[in-house]
């Protein structure tokens, strides 16, 4: 299950990424927000990260205007690893490397053609496991 939330700088790419994901045949979540009204994208990423720390989604999608806040804001919840990509080998590196559980994206950045892209690898590159990263990765969260 994939978390899916944007404020509404990221609203019209979340419904493409819905779009996308309904394709692939891939189970997804949509935590808002539903329209393009004004709100506050710190909701969101608590609302997706919630999901991830309890179990109910493998990965959330975050989108706000730059993907910025969106991340910063998904990075302050422990056991969150969200990543900030603007292109295919961020996404692939962050998935070897980070493990990243989070994939934040700025719908004012990325067109979606893009986009779509940045999610499959995202979606689809599995975590190295070389104890290199496992040891980073445990590093951050001491
Ligand atoms: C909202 O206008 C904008 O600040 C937000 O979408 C995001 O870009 C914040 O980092």
């Amino acid at each position: 299950m994939i978390g899916l939330g944007s404020d509404q700088g990221g609203f019209e790419l979340k419904q493409e990424i819905i779009k996308h994901l309904k394709e692939r045949n891939l189970e997804y979540k949509d935590f808002g927000s539903y329209d393009s009204a004004s709100v506050d994208y710190p909701e969101y990423a608590k609302k997706v990260c919630g999901a991830i720390n309890r179990g109910e989604c493998e990965k959330g999608i975050l989108v706000c205007g730059t993907g910025i806040g969106i991340s910063i804001a998904a990075n302050k919840i422990k056991g969150i690893r969200a990543a900030l990509c603007t292109d295919c080998f961020m996404a692939e590196a962050t998935r070897l490397h980070n493990d990243a559980n989070v994939l934040a994206l700025g719908g004012r950045v990325v067109g979606p053609g893009l986009a779509l892209k940045i999610v499959d690898t995202f979606l689809d590159t599995p975590f190295s496991n070389e104890e290199r990263h496992i040891r980073r990765i445990k590093a951050i969260e001491e």
